[in-house]
């Protein structure tokens, strides 16, 4: 299905990982939102992602207002915030999705998997917002190096998982049109996999001395 143009907050977009997400759904001609705790944050860093891409429409503001304004938000910030983070914007997240792209990282053993209880960060996130809120888990294994290089394509798929299938859906489109592959990877309760595999990936990155190691789907039909 085509992406129709959508506003999107991405809260904690001044990070590495959200400015990458920012810059690529930007380019695909969604406005964009970068949120911050701090606004003036958000407006320069909504500015200087703008000069980078050579146009496209980033604005900057404070988290809450950012979720108040968008459709769709973005959550990237680190583990340890992410539940605090998503309490600061839950008056304005009823009826929308939240993607989440946590990996639950623990420093500083950060390659090493460290689910926390209940087995998935963003299971458990979804369990804190009810139904009220269509929590989708995505973005885990995509360095934001990559996602950074606007004009590269990435060698890595975005596994997708949710339990309200047409969000799942919606959020794979939304990445099919960032330039990568959104795999349909079932169940909120799958992302599991998706999160460890995160510490597994910044482990070959300090094996092998590369920046962005990614996972590949095998066997799928071609699109
Ligand atoms: N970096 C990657 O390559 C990568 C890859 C895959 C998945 N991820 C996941 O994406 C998420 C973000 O990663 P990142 O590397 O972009 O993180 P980051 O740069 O360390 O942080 C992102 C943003 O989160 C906000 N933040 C930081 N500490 C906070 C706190 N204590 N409370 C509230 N907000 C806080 C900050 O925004 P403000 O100061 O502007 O509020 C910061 O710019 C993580 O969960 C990570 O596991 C990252």
């Amino acid at each position: 299905m085509p992406n129709e143009m959508k506003t999107i907050a991405i809260i904690g977009g001044t990070g590495a990982e959200g400015s990458g997400i920012a810059l690529r759904l930007a380019k695909a001609g969604h406005r964009v939102i970068i949120g911050s705790r701090d606004a003036a944050k958000a407006a320069a860093a909504a500015y200087a992602l703008v000069e980078c891409l050579g146009g496209g429409s980033i604005t900057g503001q404070e988290n809450k207002s950012a979720a108040a304004s968008a459709e769709i938000a973005i959550l990237t910030v680190p583990y340890s915030a992410q539940q605090r983070s998503v309490e600061e914007i839950r008056g304005s997240l009823d009826g929308k999705i939240l993607v989440d792209a946590t990996a639950p990282l623990m420093p500083p053993k950060v390659s090493r998997v460290q689910l926390p209880p209940g087995g998935s960060a963003v299971a458990a996130l979804q369990a804190m917002l009810g139904e009220a809120v269509r929590v989708v888990s995505a973005f885990q294994n995509v360095s934001a190096e990559r996602l950074q290089q606007v004009d590269a394509p990435v060698e890595c798929d975005v596994l997708v998982c949710a339990d309200d299938a047409p969000a799942r859906q919606l959020v794979i489109d939304l990445v099919n049109g960032m330039g990568l592959r959104g795999v349909d990877a079932g169940p909120i309760a799958n992302s599991a996999a998706a999160e460890a595999l995160t510490s597994l990936l910044i482990w070959i990155n300090r094996k092998y001395k590369v920046p962005g190691s990614g996972i590949r789907i095998t066997g799928l039909p071609s699109t």
